[in-house]
């Protein structure tokens, strides 16, 4: 972390995180404050949310839009039921929704009953907050678990659908992986159709600045799909790197330069705007005048003896600067360094996790009880190493189908292979010319990662993990986000013994493989099957569907669905079940992912 001590970095985040509102005086265990100064005036704009949710507490969220311009504060009441009359209210209570906070309000509710579902309303002197449902964790024993998984919510990409569709489903709990919102002006990344959606990013310039940041958060909140998911179901989140800058370590980021300021400022105006808008507790509580920043989002929801939640922070705890695989490349020569690449992912000085978060996570896995262990995490854990000529763009994927076996052929005439056919000898005679000694030499190089950014450009910090799931014999589950693609994959150590499974979702709207590859909506099953069939553990992929993941788990099984939009870039929408997938893990052999039609 340059410039900044990591002792500045904490205390200059305690004041600037500290106006999170929750606080003793929040705190929804009692009656009704009857004392308490009058309700103010104002709307409520951005909705209702719920998150983090224990067996006796979860958190509560709105935000206040001030009726009169000059208000530094409005009063605010809030109210917890078990009916949607409001009939049975179990508790209530009163605080301010102060411009230091944005006007964003977190109460933190106690004394709740386990395994229980709540509504909830905020109040103004004359307005109430649209209401939402939430619900606590089961304490002891649970038979199921039924949660959405969702990452990648690019405002100016398209419409929100996804969000309305994880709204109507029966679900327990939403994990957003992150990727909330992204960072950049209106002219960025995935907004060439914006000004058409009338979804142009506000403010108009790339974010730096708290009031950016707040900004941009919203509009995000000012969706009413996006609204209406909060309000039906609690959220357990965890940031990205778009919540801060494309591709965040700790101590940079790809989009950000010296020229927009210190890095460090930025970040901590990105994470103090994150803990004001989304519904996430707090590392610890205080009062206001006992400011304490959460240094730390990793954190563990336990869902009876079903599950246990570890939702890991692999951006901004301790992550090494990414690996770039042009840096690899002679630059005289242009000879490949892949000794160098792979002693650099196999280094274990480079962090994802980083010592604290990994002590934590071996005892929590450790010593859970829970029939199944899930890591609810940001980037891909599933080894996705590519043919070099694929991961390095020097070959298109039909090209490489084309002349790996094309080589192939040539190999055993090579060797006077008795059972090539004629067939086959007038193929490798006609297209022999194909292979120049440079095309052999692409074929012949050793698969690489094509994403340094994922799990797969620390392999040491990944093979860490995985030996805690192994040393805790963990029926380990790990739902990733961010490439934009929907994945399924068998994870194995670094000796290929079976660890677990992966199960990836889909964006909400930013675009994924179909853009980067240019593949057309016709040649989506054919490059899906291209890509499975080349990278090894891998399962299922999606090239170019928006959607979501819901899984069914019980202690017998985990029911993965993957569901897709038919469009974003249209106001209306269907789900389309012919994109759609279903897969299924047994807990009896819960390394392995077995596909099933219905
Ligand atoms: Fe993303």
């Amino acid at each position: 972390m340059p410039n900044v001590s990591r002792r500045r970095f904490i205390r200059a985040g305690m004041f600037g995180l500290g106006g999170i509102y929750v606080s003793s005086a929040l705190t929804g265990c009692g009656g009704s404050d009857d004392d308490g100064p009058e309700l103010g005036l104002g709307r409520f704009a951005h909705g209702v949310a719920s998150g983090d949710p224990l067996a006796e507490s979860v958190i509560l969220w709105t935000r206040v839009t001030p009726a009169n311009s000059g208000d530094e504060s409005v009063r605010v009441s809030w109210e917890v039921a078990r009916d949607q009359a409001f009939s049975d209210i179990v508790t209530e209570g009163s605080g301010d929704a102060h411009i230091s906070r944005d006007f964003t309000v977190k109460v933190d509710i106690r004394d709740l009953s386990p395994d229980t579902h709540y509504y909830y309303r905020f109040n103004t002197a004359t307005e109430s907050s649209p209401i939402g449902r939430t619900r606590t964790l089961p304490q002891n024993t649970s038979e199921r678990l039924q949660l959405a998984v969702v990452s990648c919510s690019n405002y100016p990409s398209g419409f929100f659908h996804v969000y309305d569709a994880i709204a109507d489903k029966e679900l327990d709990l939403v994990l957003h992986l992150g990727d909330y919102i992204y960072e950049y002006g209106i002219d960025g990344y995935a907004s060439e159709e914006a000004e058409q959606l009338g979804r142009q990013s506000l403010p108009a310039g790339e974010l730096f600045t708290l009031d950016d940041y707040r900004t941009r958060y919203a509009q995000y909140r000012s969706d009413p799909d996006l609204q209406k998911a909060h309000a039906a179901h609690p959220f357990l989140v965890v940031w990205d790197d778009h919540e801060i800058a494309n591709d965040t370590y700790n101590g940079g980021a790809e989009n950000h330069n010296d020229g927009e300021g210190e890095f460090d400022e930025r970040k901590l105006a990105a994470m103090r705007a994150y803990f004001e808008w989304l519904p996430i507790r707090p590392e610890s509580a205080a009062t206001n005048d006992d400011l304490v920043m959460p240094s730390s989002i990793f954190r563990q929801f336990q869902w009876g003896d079903l599950v246990n939640i570890l939702m890991l922070d692999t951006r901004n705890e301790s992550r090494a600067k990414p690996l770039a695989i042009p840096d690899y490349f002679d630059s005289t020569t242009g000879a490949f360094d892949f000794e160098g690449l792979f002693g650099d992912i196999n280094d274990s000085s480079r962090e994802l996790l980083g010592p604290r978060q990994l002590d934590w996570l071996g005892s929590a896995l450790a010593t859970s009880t829970a029939t199944w262990q899930m890591l609810g995490q940001q980037v891909l854990m599933g080894r996705m190493y590519l043919p070099f000529a694929i991961a390095t763009q020097q070959m298109s994927i039909p090209d490489y189908a084309e002349l790996a076996p094309l080589a192939l052929l040539a190999a055993r005439a090579q060797q006077n292979d008795p059972t090539l056919t004629e067939e086959e000898l007038a193929y490798l005679q006609a297209n022999q010319g194909k292979l120049t000694p440079e095309v052999v030499a692409l074929l012949q190089a050793p698969g690489i990662p094509y994403n340094l950014d994922a799990w797969d450009g620390y392999g040491a910090a990944r093979e860490k993990v995985l030996q805690l799931a192994r040393q805790a014999n963990a029926k380990l589950v790990v739902v990733a986000g961010d490439t934009h693609n929907a994945w399924a994959s068998e994870l194995t150590d670094a000796e290929g013994t079976p660890v677990g499974v992966e199960l990836a979702t889909s964006s909400v709207s930013s675009p994924g493989l179909e853009q980067y590859l240019g593949v057309s909506p016709q040649a989506y099953a054919q490059t899906e099957a291209g890509i499975v069939s080349l990278v090894e553990g891998l399962k299922y992929m999606n090239t170019g569907d928006r959607g979501f993941m819901t899984l069914d788990i019980t202690h017998e099984r985990i029911d993965a669905r993957w569901e897709f939009v038919s469009s974003i870039k249209e106001s209306d929408y269907t789900l389309v079940p012919e994109r759609s997938m279903r897969m299924q893990v047994d807990a009896d052999t819960s390394a392995s992912l077995v596909a099933v039609t219905s």
